[in-house]
């Protein structure tokens, strides 16, 4: 039996492991990670992220060959495994040279340090972190220090998940990117990790490159994908100003094969842990390579994402008679997108905290969220009110806030909402998933993302 071991119990190496031990019962698979919380959520019927089928396979293989221990005894697991992947997390750095842009690796060189200390058998190391290009070689620096002759083989293995789709990602997934060495043992390595995903990918959909095109390419697909919203926001910009809508320009120039219908949903802005971070990370790879122009392009990506966060705080400001303050303001969704309870780098928060800061009473509704955005609002939280039922949030509001596209914000009774609210009643939908011609008949007045507003009064914006 071949014996797998994942450090780091998070959004990406739970699922990954859980769906890699469902289809490989031949393979034991052990998760640890430090905190012990977390661990014992994974145990539970609680599990620590809400991810939409995720408890179905964890109860197929959790107790079968896939289990979830606390890092206690790493040293006794890494000794044991043959294959060890590490998914623990590689914030921005907070502090020192490339504070505000460089990945923090401390965790990532923690962890290979307790590789080499532990190991007294050769191991497959498999990089699951986003990584700044050439991480690997470092590491493998690191790891072939040893003097007691151990053969480590470092590869790149980026997950390409996205959460809320996590399952349907890694059972279906566009591809599998591994990248290594291309030494014997390293090609060897590669071959170990290609027979894995193929127990249920197909192998045309399993690519193999270098270890420096893999960790590349994961960056990069951040990269675009990000560069496609904002490009979109931009022009959900003009939209707003010419009367061109948005969702139209958006199919009209998806339905071009080369650009393809994706990713073209105008919105807030985009968040999540891993766009705004990514993005950091290659400007700041891109300046330490003399390429300042480049660093330039994909920082204006970042640039255009915060833009589209603040004009829509400025346009509820600018609509509701430029004051907020006092007023109850509930914003629908905390979640950075829908079906997850992440919040982090959500733009909901952005939002939020923008509106504290106009001194709005704020009402936040999120039917998974609610509790991570208690902890990422910190000390901003007890200003705000957590309410997890939205007829509840929207009594007495004279604005709502569309921020997550949960798909129950659209099937709401509007109607019983409407007249629940204070009037003038302001709807802002920041994802465009109502129907806007059916509030404004309602009595709202309904702002969208890049389409004309629709009031009831003549209001002369200025935004
Ligand atoms: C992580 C990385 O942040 C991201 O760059 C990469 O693309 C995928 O893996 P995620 O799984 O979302 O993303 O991170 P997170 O949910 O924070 O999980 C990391 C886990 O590692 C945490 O549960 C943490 O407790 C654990 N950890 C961290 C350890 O067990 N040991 C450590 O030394 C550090
Ligand atoms: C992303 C990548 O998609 C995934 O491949 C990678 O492994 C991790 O980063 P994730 O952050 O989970 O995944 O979510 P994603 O679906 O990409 O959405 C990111 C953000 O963009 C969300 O806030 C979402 O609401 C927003 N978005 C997405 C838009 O505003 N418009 C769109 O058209 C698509």
């Amino acid at each position: 039996m071949r014996k797998i071991l994942c450090i780091g119990a998070g959004y990406v190496g739970g699922p990954t492991m859980a769906v890699i031990a469902k289809h490989c019962p031949q393979y034991e698979v052990r998760v640890v990670d430090m905190n012990a919380d977390r661990v014992a959520a994974w145990n539970s019927d609680q599990l620590p992220i809400y991810e939409p089928g995720l408890k179905d396979v964890i109860d197929i293989a959790r107790g079968r060959n896939l289990f979830f221990l606390t890092d206690e005894t790493i040293a006794e697991q890494i000794d044991w495994a043959d294959i060890i992947f590490v998914s623990v997390n590689t914030p921005t750095k907070a502090f020192g040279l490339g504070a505000g842009r460089a990945a923090d690796l401390q965790f990532w060189e923690k962890t290979a340090r307790q590789i080499l200390q532990h190991a007294t058998s050769p191991k497959i190391i498999i990089e699951k972190s986003t990584l700044p290009v050439r991480t690997a070689e470092a590491m493998s620096h690191i790891l072939n220090t040893n003097s007691i002759g151990v053969q480590f083989d470092v590869l790149s293995n980026p997950e390409f998940l996205a959460e809320g789709s996590a399952i349907r990602d890694l059972e279906e997934p566009d591809r599998v990117l591994i990248g290594g060495h291309n030494t014997p043992s390293g090609q060897r390595a590669i071959e170990t990790i290609v027979e894995l995903y193929a127990n249920w990918v197909p192998r045309e959909k399993i690519i193999t490159t270098n270890l420096w095109s893999s960790e590349l390419s994961k960056l990069v697909a951040n990269a675009f994908l990000a560069q496609r919203i904002s490009s979109i926001n931009a022009i959900s910009a003009l939209c707003e100003k010419t009367e061109a809508d948005v969702e139209e320009v958006a199919f009209a120039i998806g339905t071009d094969k080369r650009i393809g219908p994706h990713f073209l949903r105008a919105s807030v802005g985009f968040g999540g842990s891993c766009f705004k971070k990514d993005i950091l990370n290659l400007v700041y790879i891109c300046e330490q390579q003399g390429l300042p122009e480049v660093a330039e392009y994909w920082q204006q990506v970042l640039k255009m994402n915060e833009y589209q966060g603040a004009r829509f705080v400025a346009n509820m400001v600018h609509s509701m008679f430029n004051s907020l303050s006092g007023k109850r303001i509930a914003l629908f969704g905390a979640a950075f997108k829908a079906n997850t309870s992440d919040t982090r780098e959500s733009p909901a928060l952005v939002v939020c905290r923008e509106l504290l800061e106009e001194r709005a009473d704020v009402v936040l509704c999120d039917p998974h969220a609610l509790e991570n955005a208690r902890q990422d609002l910190d000390e901003q939280a007890e200003k705000v009110n957590f309410v997890a039922d939205p007829y509840q949030a929207a009594k007495g509001a004279h604005a709502i806030a569309i921020l997550t596209e949960w798909a129950h914000f659209a099937n709401l009774d509007y109607h019983q909402i409407y007249n629940s609210m204070a009037h003038p009643a302001f709807i802002f939908d920041g994802r465009n998933i109502l129907d806007h011609q059916a509030l404004f008949k309602l009595g709202f007045n309904v702002y969208p993302i890049g389409k004309a507003p629709l009031q009831h009064f003549n209001h002369g914006r200025t935004w």
